[in-house]
C-alpha cells in the first residue's frame, strides 16, 4: 500500500502537480482526523490559490470533504427519488431572502429541500442570520431537521459539525490565511456541504457584481462551471443561473427587514421586480428537476397558483413554527418582529436617474452600525437595516429616497447614510433597469 505524507501532497501542488484522488483523500482525512496541523492546511489551501486544480482534482477534493462526515440518508425516515433538492445561492447584498420565500414556496408543490446554510460574513448576509432573527432554531436535532423536511416540505439550519467537519477547519484556515477566494476552494467548499445533505438535485444562483464572491460574470462563470463539473462526478443533476448583484436584491436588506418582505412577497404584498424574477426563474428550475412540471411554463404557473392559494405563505408559517419560532409570525409579524427604534429616509444629495448602486459598499455601511459581522463570532443587531432600496433606472429626489434607514440611534444612522449616499450614483439621462439573470449552466446528466 502507498503511504503518502502531507508535506509530499503540498509539495506536489506547490510545484503545480496534479494530485491523485488517494493523495487527496488522505490529505483531507488528516484534516478531519486531526493529524495534520493547521500550517499544513494553510500551506495546502495557499498551493491551490496560487496554482489551481484540474476538474478531476476539484471533483475528488469536493468528494473526499463530503465523505469526511455524514451524508444523510433520505431513505432511513421514507424519503427518496427526485424531489430531494436543494438551492444555494453564492452571496449578494440582501439576497439571502430568496431562499426564506423560494423553499416554502417549492414545499408547497411537492418538494422536501434540506437547506443547510451559512452565516453572513463581511458584506453578504446568510439565511442562517435571518432564521435566527425569527427565534428558530438553527441546530436543531438531525431528526427533527429531517421530520421537518419530511412534513413541512423544507427546512433551513445552519451548518452541523456532523456533515462535511474537514471544510470547517480548511474554511477557517481560509479566512485568516488570505485564501477564501480560489475557484477550487469554494466548490470543494460549497459542493460538499449540499451533497453531504443527500440530495437528488441542485439549482444555484451564482452570483458577479459588487454585492457577491465574484466580481466579474467571467469568474462566476468559470465558478458555475467548476461546481457543474463535481455534480456530474457525484451524479447530481444541477443548473446554475448567472446573478447579476450588482446592486442590492429586493427592497430591504438585514435580517428583520427582509422577513417582513419574506412575508410581504408570500401573501400577496408588493414583489420587487428583480427579486421575483430569480424567485420564479430558480423555483421553476426545481420544480422541473424535481419531475413536476414539464417545462419550466407549467412550473410558473403551478408556483402563481400556490402564492395566490396561500398556501405558500402557510408552508412558511409551518417550517418555522417546527423549528422553534413563533406559530403566528405570518399572522401577527408585529408581535413577533421588533422595529429597530431610529427610522428615517435617506435622500441623495441631488435628483437624477440611479445609474449604480454599489451593493458592496451598502452592505459595509450598514455593517458599520451592526447588521453584518466582520467575525464569524460576532453577533449582529436584527433589527437595523433597510427598506424601500432604490435600484437602477429608478429616479431619485426629493420625492424618492435612497431607502428609509432603520438604525438603533441617530448617530448610527448618520454614519449610514453618509455611507449610502455615497453607494448611488446619479445620472441626468434616463438608465434602464439591469437584468437579473444571465446565463443558464446544466449538468448534462
Ligand atoms: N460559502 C461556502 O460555504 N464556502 C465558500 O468557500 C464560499 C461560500
Amino acid at each position: 500500500m502507498t503511504r503518502f505524507f502531507p508535506q509530499e501532497v503540498i509539495r506536489k501542488k506547490r510545484d503545480r502537480g496534479t494530485l491523485s484522488p488517494e493523495e487527496i483523500a488522505f490529505f483531507v482525512k488528516g484534516i478531519t482526523d486531526g493529524s495534520i496541523s493547521e500550517g499544513q492546511i494553510g500551506a495546502f489551501n495557499m498551493a491551490v490559490y496560487l496554482n489551481g486544480m484540474e476538474r478531476d482534482e476539484t471533483t475528488a477534493f469536493a468528494l473526499a470533504m463530503r465523505d469526511s462526515g455524514d451524508v444523510i440518508d433520505w431513505n432511513s425516515i421514507g424519503l427518496s427519488g427526485p424531489t430531494i433538492i436543494d438551492k444555494h445561492s453564492s452571496g449578494g447584498v440582501g439576497d439571502e431572502k430568496v431562499s426564506l420565500i423560494l423553499a416554502p414556496l417549492v414545499a408547497a408543490c411537492g418538494i422536501h429541500m434540506p437547506m443547510i446554510s451559512a452565516r453572513g460574513l463581511g458584506h453578504t448576509g446568510g439565511e442562517v442570520d435571518l432564521m435566527e432573527s425569527m427565534g428558530c432554531h438553527i441546530g436543531p436535532p438531525s431528526e427533527v431537521f429531517m421530520k421537518t423536511v419530511a412534513d413541512v416540505g423544507c427546512a433551513i439550519i445552519g451548518p452541523t459539525g456532523r456533515l462535511a467537519p474537514a471544510d470547517a477547519r480548511i474554511y477557517y484556515v481560509r479566512d485568516v490565511t488570505a485564501t477564501v477566494e480560489s475557484i477550487p476552494l469554494i466548490t470543494g467548499s460549497i459542493m460538499s456541504k449540499k451533497l453531504a445533505a443527500g440530495i437528488n438535485g441542485l439549482v444555484m444562483s451564482v452570483n458577479f457584481g459588487s454585492g457577491a464572491f465574484m466580481t466579474t460574470i467571467e469568474d462566476a462563470r468559470a465558478l458555475a462551471q467548476s461546481m457543474l463539473g463535481v455534480a456530474e462526478g457525484a451524479g447530481v443533476p444541477m443548473v446554475t443561473h448567472l446573478g447579476d448583484m450588482d446592486e442590492v436584491m429586493g427592497d430591504a436588506v438585514g435580517s428583520l427587514p427582509q422577513i417582513r418582505e419574506v412575508i410581504a412577497f408570500l401573501t400577496g404584498g408588493p414583489r420587487e421586480a428583480r427579486l421575483e424574477i430569480i424567485v420564479m426563474e430558480l423555483a421553476a428550475e426545481v420544480l422541473v428537476m424535481g419531475d413536476l412540471a414539464p417545462d419550466l411554463g407549467t412550473a410558473k404557473s403551478m408556483l402563481a397558483a400556490r402564492l395566490a392559494d396561500g398556501s405558500a405563505a402557510q408552508r412558511f408559517g409551518r417550517m418555522v413554527a417546527a423549528l422553534g419560532g413563533p406559530v403566528d409570525l405570518v399572522g401577527a409579524p408585529d408581535a413577533h418582529l421588533e422595529r429597530a427604534p431610529y427610522i428615517r429616509p435617506v435622500f441623495a444629495l441631488g435628483e437624477g436617474s440611479v445609474a449604480r448602486v454599489d451593493a458592496r459598499a451598502v452592505g459595509m455601511a450598514l455593517l458599520s452600525i451592526g447588521s453584518g459581522r466582520t467575525r464569524p463570532d460576532q453577533s449582529i443587531d436584527h433589527a437595523v437595516g433597510l427598506t424601500g432600496m432604490i435600484h437602477v433606472g429608478d429616479v431619485a429626489g426629493p420625492e424618492r429616497p435612497i431607502a428609509m434607514l432603520h438604525a438603533r440611534d441617530e448617530a448610527a444612522w448618520d454614519r449610514a447614510a453618509a455611507g449610502l449616499r455615497a453607494a448611488v450614483t446619479l445620472a441626468d439621462a434616463a438608465v434602464p433597469a439591469r437584468a437579473v439573470l444571465h446565463d443558464r449552466l446544466a449538468t448534462a446528466l
